[in-house]
Parts: structure tokens; sequence; C-alpha cells
């Protein structure tokens, strides 16, 4: 078990505002904030909102908040309520109002993926966050469980030699609607956004590299019971060289690899390492003969968005911040959306020029709206805009 001496933030505790307690909320609630809140004792509700208020029951039992802390109306719960930070769980098309909200509030924020549903709202939260001079991350989970982290460290632990290229794979049953979740049945581009955001920020932890270019092909087959297309094949360049070569379907006759039962394989110079299932192989035949040895998994006390939710109250306590900050977030959302554009014009796109020109517009828009850009800028010198 974990002692709150070990982390070394005693006294430090913060208090949050946890917006959406319903859908992936009620996780936050009962799985991933519990460690914080009453083990380590570094964090603290300070009230929770969800425009259902059949979503309070659970808060009010694992968080014990009184019945006047659960709010419908997220502008009283954040002027009646002292708070450090929002965390942000409600579907992508409303991430931007909660953020308005907190930085109205002087709040920092932790969001679910991903930033936004467009990459316009995406620009505009960038740049909103980096001009209030507040610390956001996002909670890119999938890339924080065990057996990525622990495919990750063999990559980069360089016994195997040079990363050549990323295979991924997950696949799953979900055709059905309402299956994978209602609104992801009725979004546009619901398996990027709402999936392979996280396996598009697994790959460049993998690869230890931001995207360069990226090919699409993204569709919905006619049993798929979805608005937006729910099945992908992706190509991306690394700007290191590495390749990727990702598989994304949600429409399959049997799930191959879920959540948390990722495929990826990695081809470096001298193995191949393989997770599979949460099972860690590396296979060579380079000797003569084939050599397969499966490599035990990390350990630690937490992973997913309870290590990440460890590594933001951290971060506000003056530590560093979480691999999945804001600045370093943006990359998987500028793949994300170039992704997207890939998709929709049958053509490659250079993710790093489509996200300077997104920035460069958004500021353009700010300032014909009349919103102050106060001269920062961001490492690209481009401004960010209040
Ligand atoms: N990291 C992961 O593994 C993972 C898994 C599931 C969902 N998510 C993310 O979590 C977020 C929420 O998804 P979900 O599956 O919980 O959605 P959901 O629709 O199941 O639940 C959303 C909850 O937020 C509430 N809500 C909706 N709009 C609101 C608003 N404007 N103000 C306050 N409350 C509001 C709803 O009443 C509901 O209780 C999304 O960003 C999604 O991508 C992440």
């Amino acid at each position: 078990m974990v002692r709150r001496e070990d982390v070394t933030l005693v006294g430090k505790t913060k208090k949050f505002i946890q917006v959406g307690v319903g859908g992936h909320g009620a996780a936050w609630v009962s799985k991933f904030m519990p460690r914080l809140v009453k083990e380590l004792k570094l964090a603290e509700p300070a009230a929770v909102v969800d425009i259902n208020p059949d979503a309070f029951a659970l808060p009010r039992e694992v968080y014990g908040l009184p019945e006047g802390k659960c709010y419908t109306d997220i502008q009283k719960a954040l002027d009646e309520n002292p708070a450090d930070f929002v965390i942000v769980v409600v579907p992508p098309a409303f991430h931007e109002q909660v953020v308005d909200q907190a930085l109205a509030h002087d709040l920092h924020v932790l969001s679910e993926k991903p930033i936004a549903d467009t990459p316009e709202a995406t620009a505009r939260i960038y740049q909103k966050v980096k001009a209030a001079g507040k610390k956001m991350a996002v909670t890119m989970s999938h890339r924080f469980d065990q057996d990525k982290q622990s495919l990750e460290h063999l990559i980069k632990s360089g016994e195997y030699g040079r990363l050549n290229c990323i295979i991924g794979r997950n696949t799953w049953d979900n055709r059905k609607f309402a299956s994978w979740g209602k609104f992801r049945h009725e979004i546009p581009d619901t398996l990027l956004v709402e999936g392979t955001v996280h396996h598009f920020d697994i790959i460049r932890a993998l690869a230890g590299a931001d995207a360069e270019t990226v090919y699409a092909v993204t569709w919905n087959p006619p049993w798929g019971e979805f608005a937006g297309d729910s099945n992908a094949l992706v190509t991306i360049q690394m700007q290191n060289g590495v390749k990727a070569v990702y598989e994304g379907n949600k429409t399959s006759a049997t799930r191959l690899n879920g959540w948390g039962n990722d495929y990826f394989r990695a081809e470096c110079e001298n193995a191949t390492i393989v997770l599979d299932s949460r099972r860690l192989t590396v296979m060579s035949d380079l000797s003569g003969e084939r050599h397969i040895v499966e490599k035990p998994l990390l350990q630690r006390d937490a992973w997913t968005n309870a290590w990440i939710a460890e590594m933001y109250v951290a971060w506000l306590a003056g530590g560093a911040p979480p691999p999945c900050h804001l600045e370093d977030n943006l990359q998987c959302s500028a793949l994300l959306f170039a992704a997207i554009e890939s998709a929709h014009t049958n053509r490659p796109v250079d993710v790093q020029d489509f996200l300077a020109k997104r920035l460069k517009s958004q500021q353009a828009a700010c300032a014909a709206g009349g919103l102050l850009c106060r001269g920062k800028q961001n490492a690209q010198g481009i401004a960010l805009c209040t």
C-alpha cells in the first residue's frame, strides 16, 4: 500500500469539482479517485455537477457529499465552491464549455480525452488555457496502462536495437446501436474521435516521436449501427522515421483486442516484441533458431486514470507535469484531426502543417471576435488568445 508520505506532498490536498458523474464519470468516482481522496488524502471533492440528477447517488455514497454539493448548474457549483481544479467527464462536444467555466473561476483542468471534438475547439481550448496560465492535462488512460507502459519500457530499453515500425490492432463487437454508449453511435468519425485517439497516443509514446504524416481510410459497413465511421485503417510516419500501421474495427463479428487487451507489435532491429491481450513476448530468429521469451509486466500501485490523477495533483503541488499535459496532448489531437482530414479527403496529411494552420486560423478568429491576444506566444511563436 502506498503511504501519503511516499509521494512527498503532505499538506497539499487539492480540492476538485467533477463535472459529469454518470457514464465514465461513475468510474472516476468509484475506481479512479478513491485512492487519491481516501488513501493518499491528496485530493478532496468540493462538489459534483451533472445535468442528470440520477447520477448523484454514487458520488453522495462514495465521496460522502451532501445533497447541496451536487449541482445540475455548473456555474452555481463553481461560484459556490472554492476549488483548485475541475475534472471534465462529459462528452467531447461539451468539453470547451466546461473549460471556459473553469477558467472563468481561475481553476486548473484535468479533462477526459480528446481535448475537444473539433480541431477548432481544440485550438481554442489550448490557446485559452495557455493564456490563462492554468495547468491542464488530458487523461489518455490506455497509454498509462500496465501493459502498454511495459511495452514502451522494453522498446526504450535499447536492448533490442532501433525501432523500425509499429503495428496495432483493436477490434470490437459493438455493431448494435448504443452498445458502445449512445452518443458514440450518433457522432461523426466516432471510431477515431472516441477510440483511436487512445491508440494514436500509444503509438506516439511507443515511437518516442510525434507524427509527421498520416493517411487514413475510414468507413462504416452496412451492419454498423453508427452515424459516423466505425472502421479505420491508418498509416503513420513519425518525425523520427518510425512507421506505424493501425487497424480499428467497432463492427467485428468477434472481439479480438478490446479495451485493455490491445495488440501492438514493435519490430525492432534485433527482436520482434508482441503485446497481445496483456501478454508481452520477445521473439528473435537471428541466432539461427527461434527464441521466444515471455516478459513480466511492470509493477506499480496505480495505473491509468488513477495514476494520471496522482501525477496531476503532484504537478499542481509544484511537481513535474504528467506526460499527458496539454502541450503534449495537442500533438495527439493534431494526429487525430489530421487523420480525419485524410479520411475525408482521401489523401495523406502533413500533421505538423495541419496543426500550425489550425492554431493560426484560430488566432485570427479570436482577433476577429474581439478576443485579446496578450502578447503571449507558444513555442512555435503562435499568439495565445484569451
Ligand atoms: N479514457 C477512457 O478510457 C474513457 C472511457 C469512456 C469515456 N471516456 C471519455 O469520458 C467523457 C464522457 O464520456 P461518457 O462515456 O461518460 O459519456 P456518457 O454520455 O456516458 O456520460 C456523460 C455524463 O455527463 C453528463 N453530462 C453530459 N453533458 C453534460 C454537461 N454539459 N454538463 C454536465 N454534465 C453533463 C451526462 O448526464 C452523463 O452523466 C468523454 O470525453 C469520453 O471520451 C474516456
